[in-house]
């Protein structure tokens, strides 16, 4: 069992946690927790879950598992309350439900460069470097966020801050001088519960910041989920009052495409690439918006028709 860090030094880190204390009343007690999207516990994880727990890990035993989680996930919520952190969507591991992920994990395992863009706690990034094996190249692994809490605290969920090689980095996608380091030299990106916190044109300018990173030759690839509907547009989420984007297949078509195309025009002359446009091919579904982790009776604060999306670009 992990105790809760408490130095100066990691404000990020909750203090006082008292770990024998009822979970589902202190949620009520807490008004930041009596909230739909904020669930106290889980009742069972995946086998899978589990498993991976167990063995990246070392920790044995559900319960002890889950006590893990719950500790750092409260954490992660005083910084900042998502949904993926209240309903341990996280645990989802999702990237591995993408239809694309069996040629990811073998394009990683051949040395191909794979940003996981918003990657919360990184947890993306483990269940990868987990499934391509040990000699698997996970130095080529990135991750990125705005907030460095929750890079520090994947360390501290998965308990790999001294062996895990991939590289985290903070960073705000909208800065000028995004991951400047990294550019040119991406050929996988992944996007998980991110497009959607955006607008329209900001995600025209997540897509230029993805067009400087990637590597300008076909294969280059973005793939991730986000919120869908049958017809995609911009949607308040009134329960949390967030400002969103729900995506339908064309318009995420629409968003690479055109946006590449735009990207290409402004970056062309300034960064001497060619002004040739680059062709994609999108492809995506629709299915329900739900997680192996939560109870399914949460349900309504989501928004009305709210689907989630799988999503693939690739360039030709
Ligand atoms: C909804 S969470 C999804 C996390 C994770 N990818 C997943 O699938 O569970 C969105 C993440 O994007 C990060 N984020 C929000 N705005 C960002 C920005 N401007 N630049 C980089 N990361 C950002 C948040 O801090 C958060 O960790």
């Amino acid at each position: 069992m992990l105790a809760p860090l408490q130095e100066e030094s990691k404000p990020w880190m909750a203090k006082g946690e008292n770990e024998t204390r009822d979970r589902v009343r202190e949620a009520k007690d807490d008004p930041s927790k009596a909230v739909e999207w904020y669930q106290p516990t889980v009742k069972s994880l995946p086998a899978g879950t589990v498993e991976f727990f167990e063995i990246y890990i070392g920790i044995k035993g559900e319960d002890a598992i889950k006590e893990h989680i719950y500790t750092i996930r409260d954490m992660a919520w005083k910084v900042l309350p998502y949904p993926c952190i209240g309903l341990f969507r996280f645990l989802d591991f999702s990237i591995h439900l993408s239809p694309e992920y069996p040629r990811v994990v073998k394009r990683v395992q051949e040395g191909a460069t794979l940003l996981d863009l918003g990657c919360c706690f990184g947890q993306d990034l483990r269940k990868l470097a987990y499934d391509a094996g040990p000699d698997a190249p996970t130095r080529n692994l990135i991750g990125t966020d705005l907030e460095p809490a929750f890079l520090q605290l994947g360390y501290e969920l998965f308990a790999d801050r001294s062996r895990f090689e991939a590289t985290f980095v903070p960073g705000d996608v909208f800065a000028e001088d995004f991951l400047a380091q990294y550019r040119g030299k991406v050929d996988i990106v992944y996007l998980g519960s991110f497009l959607h916190l955006f607008s329209e044109p900001q995600q025209r300018v997540v897509v230029r910041q993805l067009r400087r990173l990637l590597r300008p030759r076909a294969g280059s690839m973005v793939f991730g989920r986000n919120l869908g509907a049958g017809k995609g547009g911009p949607f308040r989420m009134e329960s949390i009052g967030w400002d969103l984007y729900r995506h339908d297949p064309v318009t995420i078509a629409d968003l690479f495409q055109s946006s590449y195309d735009e990207a290409e025009a402004i970056d062309a002359d300034a960064d001497g690439g060619g002004k040739a446009k680059s062709q994609w091919e999108v492809t995506s579904s629709l299915g329900r918006y739900g997680s192996a982790n939560w109870d399914d009776d949460r349900r309504g604060w989501q928004g009305h028709e709210t689907k989630q999306m799988m999503f693939t670009a690739i360039r030709l």
